[in-house]
């Protein structure tokens, strides 16, 4: 009768149960690089969105407006929210802040596969520090998330926006033809920005050059074609320090340089990075992020920052693409009262197994043994508890390994050690 929105998905226990444990692997990854979690709300001031984007993101955006008409916006990320924390909260900790999240996010995308209107993200900021090894670890933490979670196909591409802006200048583009051919770019549209360079007048040679640059994983190519820049020549220098970072202590080889990596927001500055899953076809995007700077425009002090998302949804396509198999759900032990002479015994029996912390559930329908072992095995119990009138007179009761089907009678006191 009602159908769920456009975009957004519901998940069932089974859905659920994969989705906790890939975001209990995240979590631990997060925490074994130093990392604290924290939270911030699904609904900020609008503002909050436009102030650096301006007007025109509000068309992405699920904005609107509280019954007291304050404009109102559900976020559509979470580093905003997060420096809008930092600025309020956090300046006076000492550096850096290594912050991690879960959340999620709402955009008014066009769904499809891996493109939703609800997604969500695990994602971190770092505040307080560039030095080639702050980002190295950065890109190694984004990396190692994502192979812990047992991804075994993806690929990693580094590039710098600094970079990228000196080469449009270097052919001599106006920012109105810049903002022409970044989609292009992002799109990997290459005859298409052939032919917008030569409707802007730029030489073939040039053009056939700066192609070549933009796809090039060749350190020392882009460093020729712009060596003359003092900046970005100090940008192409600290890129190499964190490749040497990346290849001799984080041991991660498994990476590209890739200038035209272009990122769709409006914060990035310096380092860009993006993880794909190249079997997910048009959203094969995993993982984006960088330098960026946002606190001065929130009101706080100055200092670096740097950080990615993790498309959570997207991860978990990933890996049901490369058949991952995720540990089934289960309880521990199933309790099944043999009648209802039974049915508070077994009542007991089950918050005593409760209290040692073992997942216990109970027949609560009264149906009888056969049937209700049936049910334990549809729910994965390792274990049946069987609660009947004899074996209660000598304080016991019947355990059954439900896959081996091998059984015996113990004692209620030992039950719990049994089990374990
Ligand atoms: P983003 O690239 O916009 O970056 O999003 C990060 C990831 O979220 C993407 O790589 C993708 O996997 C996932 N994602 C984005 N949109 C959707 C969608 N509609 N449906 C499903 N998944 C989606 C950011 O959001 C930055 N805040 C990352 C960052 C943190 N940069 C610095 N710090």
């Amino acid at each position: 009768m009602f159908k769920i929105p456009r975009g957004t998905r519901d998940f069932t226990p089974d859905e659920m149960h994969k989705r906790r444990y890939i975001e209990n692997s995240m979590r631990n990854t997060f925490q074994t690089f130093g990392y604290r979690e924290i939270q911030t709300p699904m609904f900020e001031n609008l503002e909050l969105f436009t102030a650096k984007s301006g007007e025109t993101i509000i068309e992405e955006l699920y904005a609107f407006k509280d019954k007291s008409g304050r404009d109102l916006a559900l976020r559509p990320e979470l580093t905003a929210p997060v420096i809008r924390l930092y600025v309020d909260k956090l300046q006076m900790k000492p550096k850096p802040l290594k912050l991690f999240y879960f959340g999620s996010c709402f955009r008014y995308d066009r769904p499809q596969k891996g493109r939703y209107r609800e997604f969500t993200q695990a994602g971190c900021e770092l505040i307080g520090t560039d030095t080639p090894e702050a980002y190295a670890e950065l890109i190694a933490l984004a990396y190692t998330l994502l192979k812990n979670v047992g991804l075994k196909n993806i690929k990693l591409n580094i590039g710098n926006l600094t970079v990228l802006s000196t080469i449009f200048k270097k052919i001599g583009l106006t920012k109105d033809q810049q903002r022409y051919i970044i989609p292009l770019i992002d799109k990997a549209l290459f005859e298409e920005l052939y032919s917008a360079l030569q409707d802007f007048n730029i030489k073939n040679t040039k053009i056939t050059d700066f192609l070549e640059i933009l796809q090039t994983s060749d350190l020392e190519k882009i460093k020729k074609y712009i060596m003359e820049d003092e900046t970005v020549s100090k940008e192409l220098d600290k890129l190499e320090e964190i490749f040497d970072l990346l290849n001799n202590c984080f041991k991660i080889k498994n990476y590209q340089i890739k200038m035209s990596i272009v990122r769709g927001l409006d914060y990035y500055t310096g380092l860009v990075f993006e993880i794909e899953a190249p079997m997910l076809g048009a959203e094969k995007q995993l993982c984006g992020g960088g330098a960026y700077e946002l606190i001065s425009l929130f009101g706080g002090k100055d200092t670096p920052t740097a950080g990615f998302a993790v498309g959570f949804d997207r991860t978990i396509l990933a890996l049901e693409t490369e058949g991952q198999e995720f540990p089934l759900p289960g309880v521990d032990v199933y309790v099944i009262p043999v009648n209802r002479e039974m049915v508070k015994k077994t009542l007991e029996i089950t918050q005593l197994l409760r209290e040692k912390g073992l997942s216990v559930d109970v027949d609560l329908l009264r149906r009888g043994l056969s049937k209700s072992l049936k049910y334990a095995n549809s729910l994965n119990a390792s274990k049946a508890v069987i609660v009947g009138p004899d074996e209660l007179k000598k304080n016991a009761v019947t355990l059954r390994d439900l896959k081996s089907g091998e059984q015996k009678i113990v004692k209620i006191k030992q039950l719990p050690d049994t089990i374990f």
